[in-house]
């Protein structure tokens, strides 16, 4: 019975899971979070997040996908009945953000092409509310379909559905092992160019400056997690669908180092790009640096372009390789979020992969259509506010909660890890896991619903 897909090589499944991981959480989230969290003192909450969370979280759920070898939903039925429901319930959150994270890497397509001629001209918030999102219709009601983003939506789709089709190695691990290198150099070339552009250096220092009269302040560790387990794709199903592909014989806890590390390495790099472009865009209108820091869309396609128009040399390019670094990075992390809910199919139905990546990538694929209408981003807001506040903190709480003391099962993973592994699990694993990450879990939780319901 035992046909499960498996990856070619460790490394493939390295640059799988660190494909997940990098996506624009890295890019356009995290240096403008550390930004507003301290600058320099956020690396304190960041590495302890980092330490006591992250990787260990990490080890956990690749612990789970290789001892049970199944989906989140099928390694938590293993696990235990009972626990069924928060495979599906993770697999549910990663579903829906698939939906619109694929719109996002739809607009970075168009915007490659953009990129050409510069086609956002002077005023880049106008083109891209106004000529490329062409949103004249009120919030809460579609209009009709906006073909620039449309068509590369459905490229999208298309892309990543048929890299699913081909499976595991052939498939997600091939696409990684392109994807990922192509996505490091660009972006390493994009670096360079930031920190030697005139003015970058003021953006360095405001980034690193540290404000440590911010650590005190308990919403700098709580962006401190959320940044984490954001970032490391966890408690979305992912990695534990990911390591059920991995061969018996493999050192999980020494893969998780790596995968950690790697993408904080990456969040660092794009930290350091980003505000030495945005250094340079401050010296360029004469102000300070803080009255141009962004993040999220606006950073990406509205501040952006704008720099690009500024550049002294090949403006064209750097836009390019900006926009096809979103690219890239976005497709790897869709992989993995559509590919928990293929492998669920897969699981529960005992249906064949071709089957599941067309019933479920294209069910996605469909509603993902919404966000291609001319009321899109309204939607699109309302999903990711909704995801980020109750989504990811929630299912991460009840999964540790839930396997460090109601099934009790750390002792069991560390036996596993421990087996294959040169680094021994110890006292801070199980501390971090049964009571740091379940008490921040829980404080975040607090906060959220008190500002959200009272
Ligand atoms: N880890 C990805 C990033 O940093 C985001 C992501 C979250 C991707 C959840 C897939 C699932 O952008
Ligand atoms: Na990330």
């Amino acid at each position: 019975m035992e046909n499960r897909s498996q990856w070619g090589t460790r490394a493939g499944f390295i640059f799988a899971a660190v494909g997940s991981a990098i996506g624009l959480g890295n890019i356009w989230r995290f240096p403008a979070t550390a930004y507003e969290s301290g600058g320099g003192a956020f690396f304190i909450p960041y590495l302890i997040a980092l330490l006591t969370a992250g990787i260990p979280i990490l080890i956990m759920e690749f612990t789970m996908g290789h001892k049970y070898r199944g989906s989140a939903p099928l390694t938590y039925k293993k696990m235990s009945k009972g626990s069924e429901f928060i495979g599906w319930w993770a697999v549910l959150v990663a579903f829906v953000i698939s939906t619109y994270y694929s719109v996002i890497i739809a607009w970075a397509i168009s915007y490659s092409i953009f990129s050409f001629n510069l086609n956002w001209g002077s005023d880049t918030e106008a083109f891209l509310f106004t000529d490329y999102l062409n949103l004249t219709v009120d919030p809460g009601q579609t209009g009709s379909f906006v073909p620039g983003v449309l068509i590369p939506l459905i490229i999208v789709w298309a892309v990543v559905l048929g890299i699913l089709f081909k499976g595991v190695k052939k498939g997600i691990e091939t696409a990684n092992r392109i994807f990922i290198p192509a996505l490091v150099i660009i972006f390493l070339i994009i670096v360079i160019r930031a920190i030697t552009l005139p003015g970058a250096i003021d953006g360095l220092e405001a980034f690193f400056a540290p404000d440590f009269s911010k650590i005190g302040n308990p919403d700098v560790w709580v962006a401190a997690y959320g940044q984490i387990f954001f970032s490391l794709s966890i408690a979305f199903a992912i990695m534990i669908t990911y390591s059920s592909y991995l061969p018996k014989k493999t050192d999980l806890t020494n893969n998780a180092f790596i995968v950690g590390f790697g993408n904080s390495s990456f969040e660092l790099l794009a930290g350091i790009g980003v505000f030495g472009i945005l250094g340079f865009m401050a010296s360029q209108q004469g102000v300070p640096v803080d009255e141009v820091v962004s993040g999220g869309v606006g950073l990406a396609f509205v501040v952006f372009p704008a720099i690009i128009n500024e550049f002294p040399a090949l403006n064209e390019l750097f836009g390019f390789l900006f926009f096809a670094s979103l690219v890239l990075a976005g497709l790897s992390s869709l992989m993995s979020i559509t590919e928990t809910y293929v492998a669920g199919l897969v699981d529960k139905f005992k249906i064949s992969r071709s089957k599941a990546v067309l019933f479920g990538g294209g069910t996605a694929a469909v509603i993902s259509l919404l966000f291609a209408t001319q009321g899109g981003l309204s939607f699109l807001d309302a999903a990711d506010y909704f995801i980020n506040q109750f989504g990811v903190a929630f299912v991460g709480l009840v999964e540790v909660v839930v396997i460090a003391w109601f099934l009790r099962k750390l002792g069991d993973f560390k036996e596993h890890a421990n087996e294959i592994s040169d680094i021994k699990l110890g006292w801070w694993w199980t501390l971090s896991l049964s009571v740091i990450t379940p008490l921040v879990l829980g404080y975040t939780m607090y906060g959220l619903f008190k500002q959200n319901l009272l």
